[in-house]
C-alpha cells in the first residue's frame, strides 16, 4: 500500500480519465503547479457552493495552503479538468485520512457507530457551478473510491457532514449509496452525517 507521501512523489496511480457526454476529463491528484487554477476555482464558486464547501476561505491563501500540504498531512485532494488542458478546474474532491476525536469520531460514537480510523476516510466533493447538474460529481466517484481503496480504506463519511439545507447534495449522496446515520447542530447550523461502505 502506498502512503500519502509516496503518492505525492508519484501520483500516477491516482490518475484516471472519465468521459461525460462528449467531454473527456482527467481526474488526478492536486499538484504544486495548480496554484493559479485552484485559486480561480475557489474564487469562481457561487455563494451557495461556498456556503456548503469550505465557506469563507480566501482563495489564494487556501490554494497555497492546500498545495503546501500535499503529501505532508492527512489530506489527499483530487482535481478534475478537461483532458489536454490543466485550467480551468471543473471539480475538486477532498479526502482526509484522519478522524479528529472531537469531530466525526465523537459524532458517530453518539449514533452508536464506532468508526475505525484505519479504514475510514472523510470525503467532500465540489463541482464548479457551470458543471453542476451534468453528472460530473457522479463521474468523480469511481476515481475517488479507487484512491480510497489504494490507501486500504473502505468506509467513507462526509467531511463535516452535509448541511441539512443542502438538499441537492443529500439527494446526490443517497442516490450513490450513502445512508444518513444521524443529525447534529453546530455553529454552522444543522448538519446530517452520511456514510458509505465500499464493497
Ligand atoms: C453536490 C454536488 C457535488 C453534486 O455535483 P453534480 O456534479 O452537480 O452532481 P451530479 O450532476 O452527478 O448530480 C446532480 C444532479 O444532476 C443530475 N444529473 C446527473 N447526471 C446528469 C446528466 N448527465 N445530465 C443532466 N443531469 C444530470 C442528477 O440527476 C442530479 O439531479 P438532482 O439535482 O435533481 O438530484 C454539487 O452540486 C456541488 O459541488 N455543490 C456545491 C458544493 C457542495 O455542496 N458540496 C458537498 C458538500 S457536503
Amino acid at each position: 500500500m502506498p502512503s500519502i507521501a509516496a503518492l505525492a512523489a508519484d501520483p500516477s496511480p491516482l490518475t484516471r480519465e472519465v468521459v461525460l457526454a462528449d467531454t473527456r476529463f482527467v481526474v488526478r491528484a492536486l499538484r504544486a503547479g495548480d496554484a493559479v487554477a485552484l485559486t480561480a476555482f475557489l474564487a469562481g464558486l457561487s455563494h451557495t457552493s461556498r456556503r456548503f464547501w469550505h465557506r469563507d476561505v480566501e482563495p489564494a491563501a487556501a490554494a497555497l495552503d492546500w498545495i503546501d500540504a500535499i503529501g505532508r498531512h492527512d489530506k489527499l485532494r483530487l482535481v478534475a479538468h478537461r483532458a489536454h488542458r490543466t485550467d480551468p478546474l471543473a471539480g475538486v474532491v477532498d479526502l482526509s485520512f484522519s478522524l479528529p476525536a472531537e469531530a466525526e469520531l465523537s459524532r458517530y460514537a453518539g449514533y452508536g457507530i464506532a468508526l475505525d480510523p484505519e479504514r475510514t476516510v472523510r470525503f467532500g466533493p465540489c463541482v464548479a457551478d457551470a458543471w453542476q447538474g451534468r453528472g460530473l460529481a457522479a463521474a468523480l466517484l469511481p476515481p475517488a473510491w479507487d484512491a480510497v481503496r489504494l490507501l486500504a480504506h473502505d468506509r467513507v463519511v462526509l467531511f463535516g457532514g452535509v448541511r441539512a439545507a443542502n438538499h441537492r447534495a443529500r439527494r446526490f449522496y443517497l442516490r450513490h449509496g450513502f445512508v444518513e446515520v444521524g443529525g447534529f447542530t453546530n455553529g454552522d447550523g444543522d448538519g446530517i452525517d452520511m456514510m458509505l461502505d465500499l464493497v
